[in-house]
C-alpha cells in the first residue's frame, strides 16, 4: 500500500509539487524549436527575479558541482591565486575543483560549524592584492551554517578580486541580492528550494566578471560561458537544453513569484524556528546554536552517547517513512541533517517531528511524546498571530 509513500526530508533533492511534476510531464519539444525558445527565453528572464540581478541567468544542463566548475573554468588560469573560504565539505568542494585547475589555492579554513568571518578575509585580501576570486559558500549544507555574504561583498567590492557563490541550497530558501551585495558570480541547482528534479543549474555574472571572462584563455568547452551568452542572444543554449526541466523550471518561479518571494523566505524561516523549537523541547542539541547562523533550508541536530545516527535515520526510513540525511565528511555518524527547503509546508514538519520523537522513543530515547510538536505548534501560532 505504502510503497512509495515517503517524506522527503534530505536536503535535496527535494519533494516537487504536483504542479511541477505535471508539467515535466508534458509533451517533449525539439530545444531549438521557437515553442521552446518562447518558453526558454520566458523563464531566464523570470530568473532574474530570484537572483535579485539585471544580469542574464544562464540554464545549464548539469547537477550544482557542474555549475561550480562552470565557474572556475571561466575564471581561473594555471597558477592563479584564489581564496576559497572553507566552512565545510561544499566549500572544500570548491577547493577541490580549484586544484584541478591548477589555481594557486588559498584556503581559508573554518572549525565545523563556525561561521566565516568577513574581518579575516577582508586581512587576507589586503596581504594577497593579487587574489583573483573569492569563493565562498552561501548555505553550507553539511554543516547547515550560513555565510555572511553580504557584508563579505562589501568588503571584496573594493577589490580586483571577484565574489564567486554557491546558493546550491541557498537561493529562494534565504535572501540573497546578487546586484545588491555586488556578488560576481551566483550558482544554483534545480533540486533544492526550487523543488524541481535533480539536472539543471543556473548560474549568473556581473560586468566585474565578464571582464575576466572576455580576457580568460584556459580551456573550457562545454562550460564557456561565452558560448551561453551567443546562444542566449538567440533564445537557446550551445548544447541540447534540459527541456524537461526548464517546463518545470518556468512553472516553479510562477509558483515563487505568486506566492511572493519573501513570503517564501518567511515560510522558510518559519519552518526553520519550528523545527529548532521543537528539538530544543524533545532535549536534543542543534549543531548549530546560535539561531542567526543557522541555515532556513537545513537543519543539523547533534547524535550523543544516547543516540546512533545511523540507527536513528534507518528507524525514521524503515517505519515511519521519513528520510533525512546523515552528517558528511568530518561529521558523519555525528549529526543528522533534516531537509526543508522548497515545496514543503508547515504541517510537513511537523509530521517530521512526530516521526522524530516516535524513532526517539522507540530507540529508548527519553523524550516527552508531543514536546517538540508543541514547541513547534506554538512557534507556528505565534506566527499566525493565534493565542495560546
Ligand atoms: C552548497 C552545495 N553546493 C554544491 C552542491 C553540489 O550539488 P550537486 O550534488 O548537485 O552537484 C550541493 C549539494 O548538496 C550543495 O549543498
Amino acid at each position: 500500500m505504502f510503497n512509495e509513500y515517503q517524506h522527503l526530508r534530505i536536503p535535496g533533492p527535494t519533494p516537487i509539487s504536483p504542479e511541477v511534476e505535471r508539467e515535466m510531464s508534458k509533451t517533449i519539444l525539439g530545444h531549438r524549436s521557437k515553442d521552446f525558445s518562447d518558453i526558454f527565453k520566458d523563464t531566464c528572464e523570470k530568473a532574474k527575479g530570484i537572483f535579485k540581478t539585471k544580469e542574464d541567468v544562464f540554464i545549464i544542463a548539469a547537477s550544482g558541482t557542474g555549475a561550480l566548475e562552470m565557474a572556475v573554468a571561466n575564471i581561473v588560469e594555471p597558477d592563479d591565486k584564489v581564496l576559497v573560504i572553507q566552512t565545510g565539505v561544499f566549500g572544500e568542494r570548491f577547493a577541490k575543483i580549484n586544484a584541478a585547475f591548477r589555481a594557486n589555492v588559498i584556503v581559508d579554513k573554518y572549525e565545523l560549524g563556525e561561521v566565516a568571518n568577513p574581518q579575516r578575509i577582508k586581512k587576507i585580501l589586503s596581504e594577497n592584492p593579487d587574489i583573483k576570486a573569492v569563493f565562498l559558500t552561501h548555505c553550507e549544507t553539511s554543516t547547515t551554517v550560513v555565510n555572511p555574504i553580504k557584508e563579505i561583498g562589501e568588503i571584496v567590492k573594493d577589490t580586483p578580486a571577484i565574489l564567486i557563490v554557491d546558493s546550491v541550497s541557498g537561493l529562494v530558501g534565504m535572501d540573497l541580492n546578487m546586484d545588491d551585495w555586488r556578488i560576481d558570480i551566483v550558482v544554483t541547482a534545480s533540486h533544492k528550494a526550487l523543488g524541481l528534479a535533480p539536472g539543471l543549474a543556473l548560474i549568473s555574472v556581473s560586468q566585474k566578471a565578464w571582464a575576466i571572462i572576455e580576457d580568460h584563455k584556459g580551456p573550457k568547452f562545454y562550460f564557456d560561458l561565452i558560448s551561453y551568452r551567443k546562444n542566449m542572444k538567440n533564445n537557446t543554449t550551445p548544447f541540447t537544453g534540459p527541456v524537461t526541466l526548464v517546463f518545470g523550471l518556468s512553472k516553479s518561479l510562477d509558483k515563487i513569484n505568486n506566492e511572493g518571494l519573501d513570503n517564501v523566505f518567511r515560510r522558510h524561516m518559519l519552518i526553520k524556528n519550528m523545527l529548532r523549537a521543537a528539538v530544543r523541547a524533545i532535549g536534543l542539541d542543534l549543531f548549530i546554536e546560535d539561531d542567526n547562523s543557522a541555515s532556513a533550508t537545513v537543519t543539523g541536530i547533534k547524535g550523543n552517547f544516547q543516540i546512533d545516527v545511523n540507527e536513528l535515520i534507518s528507524v525514521l526510513k524503515e517505519d515511519y517513512k521519513i528520510i533525512i540525511a546523515g552528517g558528511q565528511g568530518d561529521l558523519k555518524g555525528k549529526i543528522f541533517r533534516i531537509g526543508h527547503m522548497g515545496y514543503i509546508h508547515p504541517l510537513d514538519i511537523l509530521t517530521t517531528i512526530s516521526g522524530l520523537e516516535m524513532a526517539l522513543k522507540q530507540l529508548g530515547y527519553p523524550v516527552e511524546l508531543g514536546a517538540g510538536i508543541r514547541a513547534a505548534e506554538e512557534v507556528w501560532c505565534d506566527e499566525k498571530g493565534i493565542s495560546k
